[in-house]
């Protein structure tokens, strides 16, 4: 073995003047070298592919691709109890959040409003009266604009058009279904008017 190790330091020295120790470096840089270029080129078969994103810190640096966004799906007219469906705890669904009755897909914010998010409570749900009074607390998290004055309409209505220019809107919300409403109303007890 010490021979054959001989032989190659010998060899190395004879054929590039080097010592071993300067070849083995030059040879390592000159391969760090080639590939910190050639990873700067597409090859040309790739060339429309989406980009690869490699995750220096991830378990893995080639499967790390980046996702492509969802195109939103319509919902079209749903209510506030199917709206909740969509609260970002099923990772097949879009986010959806309801401000003034107008569904919006909010999944591209998902830090904000995804499970753990800060504004996590207003996922599937309408949030405008949460909106209009800079609120967290759950009984505001609802469309109820009543008693609401001038001022926090108006941030209300600012609301709106943040989230009309950041997110697509996707559906509209209907009152629950009349079955719904008529057993509601018969355990309450209220009276029905006649229509
Ligand atoms: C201490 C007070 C607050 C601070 C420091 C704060 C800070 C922030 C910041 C830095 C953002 C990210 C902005 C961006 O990147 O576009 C944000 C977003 C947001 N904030 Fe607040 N916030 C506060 C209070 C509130 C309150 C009271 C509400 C409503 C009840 C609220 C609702 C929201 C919503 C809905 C978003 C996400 C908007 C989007 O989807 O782009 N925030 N906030």
């Amino acid at each position: 073995m010490s021979y054959f190790n001989t032989t190659i330091t010998e060899t190395i020295t004879y054929y590039t003047g080097l010592s071993p120790t300067a070849f083995f470096t030059i040879t390592l840089l000159s391969i760090l070298v080639y590939r910190t270029v050639t990873s700067m080129f597409v090859s040309p078969q790739d060339f429309n592919k989406p980009p690869v994103v490699s995750a220096r810190f991830g378990s893995s640096r080639f499967n790390d691709v980046t996702e492509p966004p969802k195109k939103p799906v319509q919902v079209g007219e749903i209510s506030e109890k199917e709206l909740r469906l969509y609260n970002g705890s099923d990772e097949n669904k879009p986010i959806l959040i309801s401000v003034k009755g107008n569904i919006y897909d909010v999944s591209q914010g998902k830090n904000f409003y995804g499970p753990g998010g800060s504004y996590a409570m207003f996922a599937g749900k309408e949030c405008s009266r949460a909106l209009a009074l800079l609120s967290f607390k759950p009984q505001d998290i609802n469309g109820n604009l009543e008693g609401l004055d001038e001022s926090e309409l108006a941030i209300l209505e600012d609301w709106e058009y943040k989230f009309i220019d950041k997110y697509p809107k996707v559906g509209q919300l209907v009152p629950e279904p009349r079955t719904q409403q008529i057993e509601h109303s018969q355990e309450d007890n209220s009276n029905m008017k006649p229509e």
